[in-house]
C-alpha cells in the first residue's frame, strides 16, 4: 500500500472518529438540558406539596393515572417518595457522564455513583410496589415492560457495580452507560411521546396516550437506547469509518427528534404545572 493511500485512510478515520465524537456530545448536551429541565419540574411540581404534605396537589397532573388516592397513605408516600427521588436520577446522570469530573474529581464520581446506585434500586422498588400493589398500571403488558425496566436497572446496577470494584473500567463504563439509559427510560417515554405527537400533528395526524406508539414505547423506552448505545460502542470500538459517519448521522438525527420532544414536554406539560395553567 503506497504512502499516499495509507495517509488518506489514516486522515478518513480520524475525521470519522471527530465526527462520531462530536454527534455523542451534541446528543449528550441536549440530554442534560432535558433530564435538567425535568429536574426543574420535579423539583418545582412534587418539592413543596410533597413536604407539606399537600398530596392532592399532584392531581393536577392530569397525565397521570394515580398519583393522590385519598386514604391510601403507603400509596401516597410511595408515589412522593418515586416523583422526588427521580430528580436525583436526573441530576445525579448527567454528573456521571462528564469526563473531567471522571478524572479531576474521582471521588465525586464515586459517590455521585454510589448516590445514583442507591436511587435507581430504590425508585425501581417503589415503582414495584406502585405497579402491583397498588394497581397502577394500564394493562398487564405495559406493566410487564415496566416491570422489566426495573429488573435491567437492578441487574446494569449490580454489574456496573461490581466492575467499578474489580478496577475493570472498560466493563464498568459499559455497564455504567447501559446504568443510565435503563434509569432514564421514563425520561425517554415523555420525551418520545411528545417528539412523536408534535410531528405526527405537523403531518396532519392525531394520536393518544392509549395508542399503539404509547404501547411500542412501553418497551420501546428502554429498548431503543440501549440499541442505539450497542450499535455507537461497535461503530467506535471496531467500526469502518463509513460505519462511523453512519453511526454519527443517525446520532444527529435521533438528539433533533429527541430536542422535539424535550421542547413538547417542557412547553406543553412542565411548564403549565408549574405555571398552574395546565388544562
Ligand atoms: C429510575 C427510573 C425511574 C424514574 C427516574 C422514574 C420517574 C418517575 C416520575 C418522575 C414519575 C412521576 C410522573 C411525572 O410527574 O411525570 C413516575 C411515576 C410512576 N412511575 Fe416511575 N420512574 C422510574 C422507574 C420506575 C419503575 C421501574 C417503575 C415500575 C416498575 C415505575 C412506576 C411508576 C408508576 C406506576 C408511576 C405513576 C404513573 C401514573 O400514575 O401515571 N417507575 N416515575
Amino acid at each position: 500500500m503506497s504512502t499516499a493511500v495509507m495517509t488518506n485512510r489514516f486522515e478518513l478515520n480520524s475525521v470519522a472518529d471527530t465526527a462520531l465524537k462530536a454527534a455523542a456530545g451534541f446528543w449528550f448536551v441536549v440530554a442534560v438540558i432535558g433530564q435538567w429541565a425535568f429536574l426543574y419540574y420535579l423539583v418545582g411540581f412534587y418539592g413543596p406539596s410533597t413536604l407539606t404534605g399537600n398530596f392532592q396537589a399532584w392531581t393536577r397532573n392530569t397525565f397521570l393515572r394515580m398519583s393522590y388516592v385519598r386514604g391510601d397513605t403507603a400509596g401516597n408516600l410511595a408515589f412522593g417518595a418515586h416523583a422526588l427521588l427521580a430528580s436525583i436520577i436526573a441530576f445525579g446522570g448527567a454528573i456521571q457522564l462528564i469526563p473531567q469530573i471522571r478524572t479531576r474529581a474521582i471521588s465525586v464520581h464515586r459517590w455521585v455513583g454510589r448516590v445514583f446506585f442507591v436511587t435507581a434500586l430504590g425508585l425501581s422498588v417503589s415503582g414495584l410496589y406502585m405497579e402491583w400493589v397498588r394497581g397502577d398500571r394500564e394493562n398487564i403488558v405495559s406493566g410487564l415492560a415496566i416491570s422489566l425496566n426495573a429488573v435491567l436497572i437492578i441487574l446494569f446496577c449490580v454489574l456496573a457495580w461490581r466492575s467499578a470494584r474489580a478496577h475493570e473500567m472498560s466493563t464498568h463504563r459499559r455497564w455504567a452507560l447501559r446504568t443510565y439509559l435503563v434509569a432514564n427510560a421514563q425520561w425517554f417515554t415523555r420525551v418520545g411521546f411528545l417528539s412523536w405527537m408534535i410531528i405526527r400533528g405537523l403531518l396532519g395526524g392525531r394520536d393518544s396516550l392509549d395508542g399503539p406508539f404509547a404501547s411500542f414505547l412501553d418497551f420501546g423506552c428502554y429498548l431503543v437506547p440501549l440499541a442505539v448505545l450497542e450499535l455507537y460502542l461497535r461503530a467506535k470500538e471496531s467500526g469502518t469509518p463509513n460505519g462511523r459517519f453512519a453511526m454519527a448521522g443517525s446520532l444527529i438525527v435521533l438528539t433533533v427528534l429527541m430536542g422535539v420532544g424535550i421542547f413538547g414536554i417542557a412547553t406543553f406539560m412542565w411548564w403549565p404545572l408549574l405555571e398552574g395553567t395546565l388544562k
